[in-house]
């Protein structure tokens, strides 16, 4: 395949407009500059430097261990790739405790090369959500399973099968809808309520493990690609198997020499 890139940068406007249009929207997540740029030259036009970094990057548990210097870090090296897609960057665990905190936090995201947020969480957070987009910075939002909350939850689980969790979440979307958010990723929602809160929002639903009646899908991209074999995950279908093919590679170099 050709690399190609778009002249055509995509804003936060232009992913919400794709909603309006029909086209569903393929994000996925990288870490560095050459993700970025593959992502970037393969069109893929939302990339979120995610605070999944924890895990399939920096060897942590869960995301929880992420620190502001890490995201900044990582954001800076993807951010180098220049991409035409929408660089999103994740908020990492009690960056966005408070209105000032998640303001200049937010602030030094972009300052790193994020052109748009991410954060957890829905009217808990609203005022946050608010002060970062009145400081002019466009906002994703995140409901279903919370990764950052895993501890309180005691595990990662599908949220919305009970009648308080659905109705929660609704409300959580509406907040995000009112407050000025651009999409919301649905992670681990119940597919009927993710399908339900797609259907009634007007930005655009982006589904991890919540169906497939989500206005697009987001996953991490080494879960794609296979490139964490001692971890499998139920929502994702490896479409490589990575791992194994630089496994054989390196051992085919390693007997050469
Ligand atoms: O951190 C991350 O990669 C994410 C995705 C799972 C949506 O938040």
């Amino acid at each position: 395949m050709t690399a190609s890139r778009s002249n055509t940068k995509i804003s936060s406007d232009a992913i919400r407009a794709m909603k309006a249009r029909g086209k569903k929207i393929a994000a996925l997540t990288a870490y560095d500059f050459p993700m970025t740029r593959l992502l970037d030259e393969v069109g893929i036009p939302l990339i979120l430097v995610g605070d999944s970094l924890g895990m399939v990057v920096l060897g942590y548990p869960d995301t929880t261990c992420v620190t502001m210097a890490e995201m900044e870090h990582h954001v800076r090296a993807a951010a180098r790739a220049k991409p035409a897609a929408l660089l999103v960057a994740d908020m990492p665990y009690r960056s966005y405790e408070s209105v000032a905190d998640a303001v200049e936090n937010a602030r030094r995201l972009v300052a790193a090369g994020a052109e748009a947020i991410k954060a957890e969480g829905g009217r808990e957070i609203i005022n946050q959500v608010r002060a970062i987009i009145a400081a002019g910075i466009p906002f994703c939002g995140h409901l279903g399973m919370l990764p950052q909350h895993v501890h309180e939850e005691g595990g990662y689980r599908v949220k919305g099968k009970k009648e308080a969790e659905h109705q929660a979440l609704v409300a959580d979307a509406d907040a995000l809808v009112a407050a000025g958010a651009f999409a919301i990723v649905l992670e681990l929602v119940a597919p009927p309520v993710a399908r339900e809160i797609s259907r009634r929002v007007p930005i655009p639903t982006i589904g991890i493990g919540a169906g497939p009646d989500c206005d697009g899908q987001i996953l991490v991209t080494p879960d794609l690609l296979g490139m964490l074999p001692w971890f499998s995950l139920k929502h994702v279908k490896r479409r490589l198997n990575a791992a194994e093919q630089m496994r054989a590679v390196i051992e085919e170099w390693k007997n050469l020499i």
